[in-house]
């Protein structure tokens, strides 16, 4: 029996105001709960737009010619691929608050809620630091941490470990198929092949085209 679908697109289209080329041209794309689909595909073939399109993003904040259709199983959160756009408050810790602060939860959840996720993550010790300082890949994992305080049901993640060190790679890895085993949905846009084997399924963009590919990674059907 086929499971929920958390994820479902259909004929997702999009262009940039003011392009001429088309980023996503009909796109369908399905993802049961519980599952990992990595998007791949040359730099510049559009997986963030698909990010932002899956999440939300697109159309509310970004604008274009967008039409399709998306359908989303719970709630969606989004880690963009430059942690720069996400992370905007004088300490760790403060980036951890925003969201269950927005949430207004209490204050003793919330600080539950930061502890347990700076531990999950290895952030302790950076708790106070201002994360202007510290290097992309601190950043990159704030920037997961963050949205994670806020415990999406679906999480699209760009390119999350792309600054991240070895050992903090090892971690992430750890912490994603831990979310898949508690029944979150993950979408990761991901052009490293090594960092592929996550996934259940594979897709790839190509001239705004979406493919599903075999797990032989080779290119399966044309639609
Ligand atoms: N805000 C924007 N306005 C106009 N064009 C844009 C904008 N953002 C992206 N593009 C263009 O849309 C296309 C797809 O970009 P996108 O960032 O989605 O690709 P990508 O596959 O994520 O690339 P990368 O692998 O480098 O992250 C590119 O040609 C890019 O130049
Ligand atoms: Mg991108």
């Amino acid at each position: 029996m086929q499971k929920m679908l958390a994820v479902e697109a259909r004929a997702l289209s999009f262009r940039y105001q003011g392009q001429h080329t088309l980023v996503l041209d009909k796109v369908n794309f399905n993802l049961e709960q519980g599952k990992i689909a990595a998007i791949t595909g040359l730099s510049g073939c559009g997986k963030s737009t698909l990010g932002y399109c899956l999440s939300g993003v697109i159309p509310r904040l970004i604008k274009g010619d967008f039409s399709g259709e998306v359908n989303l199983q719970g709630r969606v959160g989004i880690v963009f691929q430059d942690p720069d756009t996400q992370i905007f408050l004088p300490t760790v810790e403060d980036e951890l608050a925003f969201g269950p602060e927005n949430l207004c939860l209490a204050r003793e959840e919330i600080r539950e809620i930061i502890s347990c996720n700076l531990e999950l993550i290895g952030l302790k010790e950076l708790r106070t630091e201002n994360p202007a300082t510290l290097s992309g890949g601190q950043k990159q994992l704030v920037a997961l941490s963050g949205v994670l305080t806020l415990s999406p049901d679906i999480l699209v993640l760009d390119e999350p470990l792309s600054q991240l060190d070895n050992s903090a790679k090892d971690r992430v890895k750890s912490i994603l198929l831990g979310l898949k085993e508690e029944g979150k949905t993950l979408i990761i846009m991901e052009h490293d092949k090594k960092n592929l084997l996550l996934a259940d399924q594979i897709w790839c963009l190509e001239r705004g085209r979406l493919f599903q590919l075999p797990a032989s990674g080779e290119v399966n059907q044309g639609e």
